[in-house]
């Protein structure tokens, strides 16, 4: 069933659930983790080098593996993204858009930081 569990893109002005994911201190420097939220695999991204934080679905749409937590991240010039290890699909961490422009986009989250502890917004 989880196939059918479909990952949507959450604007910050939709937020209405900060879901308490993880404390900071859980998070490698310039890595990701999985975590579960209703049903959901999300991937959060502690992104030290440039001192932000990424939320996107943990679910490649390549070949529906959940692995993109695990993935190399980066930045494009401005844009930060994330490679599937894989076979290396690009997603931009900040619109979810493939940047190799083959695959469909990913679902990205917000995410905020307060007393040590990560946050994920859902609607
Ligand atoms: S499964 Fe992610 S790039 Fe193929």
């Amino acid at each position: 069933m989880s196939d059918t569990i479909s990952y949507k893109t959450v604007t910050p002005e939709e937020v209405n659930t900060w879901f308490e994911a993880c404390a900071v201190s859980d998070f490698p420097s310039d890595g990701g983790l999985n975590i579960s939220y209703q049903g959901l695999q999300i991937a959060v991204f502690n992104f030290t080098r440039r001192n932000e934080w990424f939320a996107t679905q943990n679910l490649c749409p390549h070949k529906k593996q959940m692995i993109l937590s695990r993935g190399m991240i980066g930045s494009d010039g401005n844009e930060p993204k994330v490679a599937c290890p894989f076979h290396k699909k690009t997603f931009s961490l900040k619109t979810g858009e493939n940047l190799n422009g083959d695959e469909c986009a990913i679902a990205t989250y917000p995410v905020k930081v307060e007393n040590s502890k990560v946050y994920v917004g859902f609607a």
